[in-house]
């Protein structure tokens, strides 16, 4: 069977074939020549989520799925959610980190989760997985693996930052970690 997954995140397609396994082909948005810039307006992860796999469904007539995730820091309000890639207005992860460290000074509270929804369009239906993880904002970064807000992220039960971990220790607890394997369980289970 093939499946269109709607990125074009290269690595992360490879990382979840590899996790998907043998019985399953995925394809890249590239692969299937969709070089569209595939409108995110929603206010939520599953909003954006579906808004992209239905893209891909109506346009290329083929089951798909399609994530969207982000980090919800409960001091702000659930912000930066689904702005997480560029609120400070730009995509560079060094100013976002800044603008959230700012928007927490003298802030007590520093609970935060990072979530991920994943949309599943098959025959015509869709389905949903969510997979998230609590942490705390830290004062400061610390680490320098991983990318977007990992420095600043203390994940609940550890005392390192994401970017302080191995990528496969994050793998292993991480938000996306486990929306796919709940993917990955309805598509093997099916
Ligand atoms: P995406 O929907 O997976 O592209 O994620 C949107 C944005 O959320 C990214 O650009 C990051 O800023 C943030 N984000 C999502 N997942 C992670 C993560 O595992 N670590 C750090 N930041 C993340």
């Amino acid at each position: 069977m093939e499946l269109v997954f709607a990125s074009n995140n290269q690595h992360k397609v490879e990382e979840v074939q590899a996790m998907i396994g043998e019985n399953i082909t995925l394809k890249s948005l590239n692969d299937i020549g969709c070089l569209d810039d595939i409108p995110e307006t929603g206010d939520t992860f599953a909003e954006n989520a579906g808004q992209k796999s239905r893209y891909v469904y109506t346009h290329f007539n083929t089951d798909c799925f399609a994530d969207d995730s982000g980090l919800e820091i409960d001091a702000l309000g659930g912000e930066p959610g689904v702005n997480s890639a560029h609120y400070s207005g730009s995509r560079d992860f060094e100013d976002n980190m800044s603008l959230v460290l700012e928007r927490l000074t003298g802030k007590t509270d520093r609970r935060a989760r990072f979530k991920t929804v994943i949309s599943l369009i098959k025959e015509g239906k869709e389905h949903f997985f969510e997979g998230s993880i609590e942490g705390l904002i830290t004062q400061q970064r610390s680490g320098s693996k991983g990318f977007g807000y990992d420095p600043i992220f203390v994940p609940e039960g550890y005392d390192i930052s994401f970017a302080e971990m191995s990528a496969d220790e994050k793998n292993r607890i991480s938000h996306r970690a486990k929306a796919m394997e709940k993917l990955i369980r309805f598509l093997n289970s099916d």
